[in-house]
């Protein structure tokens, strides 16, 4: 089933695949190398660190939840030398992270599912990495359960996201209020739960919204979008606390 989220994402994927100022400014901020497109705020040394947590061994499966255009996670399985699975609820992501897996001439499944039904067997990956998407799970019991489900005894799910330091004053950020990481992770039934605040990463997602909010977006869809979201994002700086969540599953 197609929900309304997911051609709205739909629609994104297609205005980003027509507006390259979008991807060069996204990387120069977050420090990215050209062949690893983000839709996200996840610097390059912050994906080592998410690396490092997942502790996979080479051969491993690695789930990248709400894949995007997939990107960091085939950048994960390269360095780590794991066999990656894509899963996002956007066909259009789906079809543009495959198209990317196929340029790079790398292997990797990606396929089209949601948080709380990946399609993936119990037990069949053995570190799932989600990179700030996790605030869409709805609710985010079920997707936190699906994590737990399909990882095998010892996985690590790695998560990074926000959180929010007060009062949530948009619908954006209600969103991101009702999200209690560390709640979640130990309902769902994980041990080892961490989460832990990174404000470095921080600075980064600033300047790139600082930038985005300056432009002239013009008739460019994609960039009015970015432009938009730099605005509201600056407006309510200081309401969100960038966070790493860990966890291992028993
Ligand atoms: C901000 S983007 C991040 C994408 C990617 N992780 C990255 O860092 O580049 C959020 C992603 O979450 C996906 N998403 C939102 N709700 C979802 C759901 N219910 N099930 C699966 N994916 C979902 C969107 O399609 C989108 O690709």
């Amino acid at each position: 089933m197609t929900t309304e989220r997911a051609r709205y994402f739909d629609t994104w994927y297609a205005n980003m695949a027509e507006s390259p100022l979008v991807d060069e400014i996204q990387r120069r901020h977050l420090g990215l190398p050209p062949g690893l497109p983000s839709t996200s705020l996840l610097t390059w040394d912050g994906l080592a660190e998410v690396t490092d947590e997942l502790r996979l061994a080479p051969g491993r499966t690695l789930l990248d939840l709400a894949c995007g255009r997939g990107g960091y996670g085939l950048e994960i399985a390269s360095r780590t030398g794991a066999k990656q699975v894509g899963v996002d609820h956007s066909a259009v992501a789906i079809e543009q992270a495959t198209a990317l897996a196929d340029r790079l001439g790398r292997e990797a499944d990606f396929r089209v599912g949601e948080f709380a039904a990946t399609g993936l067997a119990d037990g069949s990956v053995d570190g799932i990495v989600c990179i700030d998407s996790i605030q869409f799970a709805d609710p985010p019991e079920a997707a936190f359960a699906e994590l737990r489900r399909i990882l095998v005894p010892g996985g690590r799910v790695v998560l990074t996201c926000w959180e929010p330091r007060g009062e949530p004053a948009t619908e954006r950020y209600a969103r991101l209020a009702r999200l209690q990481l560390a709640a979640e992770l130990a309902r769902a039934g994980f041990d080892d739960v961490t989460v832990v605040e990174r404000p470095e990463w921080q600075g980064a997602e600033r300047a790139m919204w600082e930038e985005a909010a300056a432009l002239e977006p013009g008739d460019d869809p994609a960039l009015r979008s970015f432009h938009d979201e730099g605005v509201e994002s600056l407006r309510h700086w200081g309401s969100l606390r960038r966070v790493l969540a860990t966890a291992t599953a028993p």
